[in-house]
């Protein structure tokens, strides 16, 4: 079975989004995967300083949290990733995380010397978001920034759970339907990651 790795990217341990993840690692472990657990808000973890202290090893130079987080991103053979919507992108602690994957896309452009576009992608990426407000355009900027984010860690994004118009802390239990939707997609992402994983 593959191993998951679940990043709660939320600064609300209760909030929409860990809720949600919360399921959909629920769901994946019953389904028989390894799943660990990240929450960003508990790491002590710097911005990237764009330094390029990863320019020959492509490894961050800045010693903190993120490098634990690295280990685990790359042994992982799909990453469950939930961040709400601020400012229509990520939260602070989920861009962060994504700024310190520079080092990964030095190794991969840089140093390993691969054509954007050219690869194909091995692992993969479950999405989890949620927003206040109910525009069509919500989830537009950060589907940007996944797409570059994943492309950097050779993921593709196999399903992306989104939802509009929830703001507390615990507005997602009026939604218990969305709740059996992150438990059955863990759970069937965990399927798709023993059948299609790192080959
Ligand atoms: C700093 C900040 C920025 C936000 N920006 C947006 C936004 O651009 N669009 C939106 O619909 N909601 C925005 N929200 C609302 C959150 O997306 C919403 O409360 C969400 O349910 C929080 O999810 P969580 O409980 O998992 O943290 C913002 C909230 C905060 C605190």
């Amino acid at each position: 079975m593959g191993k998951i790795l679940a990043v709660y990217g939320s600064p609300r341990r209760k909030g929409n989004t860990s809720r949600l993840l919360k399921e959909a690692v629920q769901g994946a472990r019953d389904a028989g995967a390894e799943v660990e657990e990240i929450v960003l808000r508990d790491l002590k973890m710097s911005p990237c300083l764009e330094i390029y202290g990863c320019k020959n090893t492509g490894r961050c130079a800045i010693q903190d949290d993120f490098q634990g987080v690295y280990d685990r991103l790359v042994a992982c053979d799909g990453l469950m990733l939930a961040s709400p919507i601020f400012f229509y992108t990520v939260s602070a602690h989920t861009k962060i995380l994504m700024d310190r994957c520079q080092s990964l896309w030095v190794k991969k452009y840089w140093i390993d010397g691969a054509v954007f576009g050219k690869t194909q992608p091995t692992r993969k990426g479950l999405f989890i978001s949620v927003g206040a407000t109910k525009g069509p355009k919500l989830f537009d900027g950060v589907h940007l920034t996944l797409k570059y984010f994943f492309d950097t860690l050779d993921m593709e994004l196999w399903k992306s759970l989104l939802y509009r118009g929830m703001d507390f802390e615990g507005d997602i239990l009026e939604h218990p339907d969305y709740l059996k939707k992150a438990y059955e997609a863990g759970r069937d992402f965990a399927g798709a990651v023993q059948d299609g994983g790192k080959g």
